[in-house]
């Protein structure tokens, strides 16, 4: 007697790598960045709903490995995800990550997910989200201090929704600014490679800061930023791994996810733990300021949290129904007869026969 088969809710979706190429290609990069955005944002719009909790780090020398769970009531999602900056000279990713998202009411998952590239999507669609609320009007130039694996997302995120047409670029490693050249050619985008942090963020109303390194570093200090700039620091976003000076949080409004997870993880991990800050969800809403006059320099402390990750898989799960984009796994032990596990164990004796 051959094993049952699986019932239909222990097949589960699964979006490979591969397919995660071919579904943002045929969709375009730009359009997934602008649609995920808005998914975002009305996942801020309803962030009272939503359970909320710092992540779950497990650090080490090297590097940490983290979990994001969240949910809406409906469903529960989280990502696993790693952030180890040693990686690159070995010829391995910073950061890799996957996820899950499943149903409240039976525990049943629903998707999962390759989230390496979508982590990377999804960060750059909150930080030009985020920059849509709270950077200069008519803002044309970013500058982008960090030329890694993130660093092309942020730029056409930005572009698509802020409207920015010149990048001015710096990394330590004058690859990185190459490789990002040859990537955006032909993306419409002035692209100009700079020698120094101080030149890039010549002329930018934005300036994007999106660099590796396990320790607090000062790729900007408070003599380059100029009034009225909106800053997106998002590469520090682990105790001891920052990217600003700190005097440049007192002169900025500072604007984070949810606080009580960027006081561990954020610049704001420098100042006093009564350091005002105001959550993005309250500016979407309408509850707090956001930018109130031109001098102004806003700062994004963006670490990256839980609910981003639950609008991406949200999003995903949207846009694979009726496609070819993913595959069935059998992921679940499901028995006919729910008490029977052992039984279907048993029964499936004949097929190794
Ligand atoms: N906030 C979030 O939601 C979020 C999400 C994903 C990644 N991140 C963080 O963003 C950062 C970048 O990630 P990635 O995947 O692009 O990493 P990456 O290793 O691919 O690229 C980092 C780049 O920064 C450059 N760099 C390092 N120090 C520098 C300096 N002092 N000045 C200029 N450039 C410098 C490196 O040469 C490298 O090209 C990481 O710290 C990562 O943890 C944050």
């Amino acid at each position: 007697m051959s094993a049952p088969q699986p019932s239909k809710l222990a097949f589960v979706p699964f979006v490979s790598v591969e397919n995660m190429m071919r579904l943002v290609n045929r969709i375009g990069v730009s359009t997934v960045l602008t649609e995920l955005a808005s998914y975002i944002e009305e996942d801020f719009g309803r962030w009272e709903l939503f359970d909320k909790t710092p992540r779950v780090a497990s650090h080490s020398a090297e590097g940490v490995i983290e979990l994001m769970p969240t949910s809406d009531g409906i469903m529960y999602g989280f990502k696993y995800v790693n952030g180890h900056p040693k990686n690159m000279a070995n010829g391995l990713q910073t950061v890799t990550a996957l996820g899950l998202m499943s149903h409240v009411d039976n525990g049943y998952p629903a998707l999962l997910t390759e989230m390496t590239l979508l982590t990377a999507l999804r960060t750059a669609a909150t930080s030009a989200m985020v920059a849509k609320h709270l950077a200069p009007t008519h803002s044309h130039t970013m500058a982008m201090i960090g030329n890694g694996a993130q660093s092309e997302f942020q730029a056409l995120a930005m572009a698509a929704l802020c409207g920015i047409k010149t990048l001015r670029l710096y990394d330590i490693d004058a690859a990185a600014t190459n490789k990002l050249i040859q990537n955006l050619s032909g993306h419409g985008l002035e692209l100009v490679a700079c020698s120094s942090a101080q030149e890039a963020v010549e002329g930018a109303q934005i300036i994007t800061t999106c660099t590796a390194d396990k320790q607090l570093a000062t790729i900007l200090t408070d003599n380059m930023v100029g009034s009225g700039v909106h800053i997106n620091a998002i590469g520090g976003d682990c105790p001891g791994k920052t990217e600003l000076h700190h005097d440049i949080l007192y002169r900025s409004d500072v604007f984070v996810e949810f606080e009580p997870q960027t006081r561990i993880e954020g610049e704001i991990q420098q100042v006093p733990a009564d350091f005002p800050v105001s959550e993005m969800w309250k500016v979407i809403n309408g509850e707090s300021k956001g930018r109130t006059h031109d001098g102004q320099i806003t700062l994004f402390d963006g670490v990256g949290f839980a609910i981003e990750d639950f609008s991406a898989l949200r999003y995903i799960r949207d846009k694979i129904h009726n496609t070819a984009f993913y595959q069935e796994l059998d992921m679940l032990a499901d028995p006919d007869d729910p008490r029977d596990l052992f039984g279907m164990l048993q029964r499936a004796r004949g097929d190794e026969k």
